[in-house]
């Protein structure tokens, strides 16, 4: 089978193509033949070789979410599960391939009316969103701020907080374009990056923040008292050394900082959700953004793509001979 592997850390020309034996399903695992795996900000993390430390090799295969129909299962696996198209989550690696190997407790049933390209973009996403805004305390009628929304779990947080009652949902993002799309999702106030501009709000009671990055402090101060910031991502870099200092010269506001990851939810929780999330969108009150399907052997254009910043939502790569 044809998978992408991280050949050298570094620009996504260290991404190649090659060729490897079927993989088989261990105990507890599944085969599933890829119909759609999505493009995470993460992956380009690992291809530049920054989560090294986390012990991501050169030779890695990226691609931790993806959509398909299950081949075969390993031991301890219900067999009625092969020819079923489902979700899964393949964790630290593996999807970008024509073949994964994934836990079976990951797995959620595909309904008919929802792409693979679809699931892909609101499976893993949407569940960040729901369970980092619920991380965050996240209440009807409180003003919410996403930093970084244009991305994969932006797009769905802002959705998320515009269905379920935010008095306010402002974004960040580098363009006044991108702001209109937001605004279509549900946005009602964009800011620049740096939290400026003239539709800003005056205080927020909840900040999603997947970038954090050395300006993240700088938001304290724009929290209402009571306010929750939960960190869900890392895209523009750690934060500087002080910032429990600066959160604690706010101290007379009672501010809580958090991060959130959603390893720390329960398989079967994250499952529940993501099922939610499809009906959702096959009702019409979610929609999943793809940017692009782009064939997996071009893995490397999507990176230089999201490297580019060019991309909102998320990039879907499709194997050949899949949907
Ligand atoms: N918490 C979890 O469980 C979980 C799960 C999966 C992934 N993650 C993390 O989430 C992150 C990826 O999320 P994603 O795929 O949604 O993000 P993404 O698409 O890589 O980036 C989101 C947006 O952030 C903005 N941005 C990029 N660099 C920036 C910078 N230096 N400063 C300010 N804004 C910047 C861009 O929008 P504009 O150009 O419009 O500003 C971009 O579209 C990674 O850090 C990953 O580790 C977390």
């Amino acid at each position: 089978m044809k998978a992408i592997a991280i050949q050298a850390f570094g620009s996504p020309e260290g991404l190649a193509v090659i060729d490897l034996p079927d993989p088989s399903p261990g105990s507890g695992q599944v085969l599933i033949a890829t119909e759609a795996i999505g493009v995470g900000g993460v992956d380009t993390v690992i291809r530049r070789g920054a989560l090294a430390s986390y012990g991501f090799r050169e030779g890695h295969i990226l691609g931790g979410e993806i959509a398909g129909t299950v081949l075969t299962v390993g031991q301890c696996v219900d067999a009625s599960l092969i020819g079923r198209r489902v979700w899964a989550f393949a964790g630290r690696g593996g999807g970008y391939a024509e073949q994964a190997v994934v836990p079976a407790e990951t797995l959620v049933p595909l309904p008919a009316d929802i792409s693979a390209a679809d699931a892909v973009t609101l499976g893993s996403s949407g569940a960040v969103a729901h369970f980092g805004l619920g991380h965050a305390h996240f209440a009807p009628g409180e003003a919410v701020l996403v930093r970084g929304a244009a991305g994969g779990i932006g797009v769905m947080t802002v959705q998320l907080a515009a269905r379920r009652g935010a008095s306010a949902v402002a974004v960040t993002t580098s363009s006044a374009e991108r702001g209109e799309r937001l605004r279509a999702l549900g946005a009602t106030h964009v800011v620049d990056r740096a939290g400026e501009g003239p539709d800003v709000v005056a205080g927020y009671d909840v900040i999603i923040d997947v970038v954090a990055g050395p300006h993240m402090p700088s938001y304290f101060a724009r929290l209402n008292p009571n306010g929750r910031m939960v960190v869900v991502g890392v895209v523009g870099g750690y934060p500087p050394a002080d910032f429990g200092a600066q959160l604690l010269a706010a101290f007379q506001k009672s501010l809580s900082f958090a991060t959130f990851s959603a390893d720390t939810v329960p398989q079967a929780d994250r499952r529940v959700v993501i099922a939610e999330l499809f009906g959702a969108a096959i009702r019409g009150e979610l929609r999943s953004i793809v940017h692009e399907r782009l064939p997996l052997e071009q893995a490397a254009l999507a990176h230089r793509k999201m490297d580019a910043g060019e991309v909102f939502g998320r990039i879907v790569l499709v194997p050949s001979g899949a949907g």
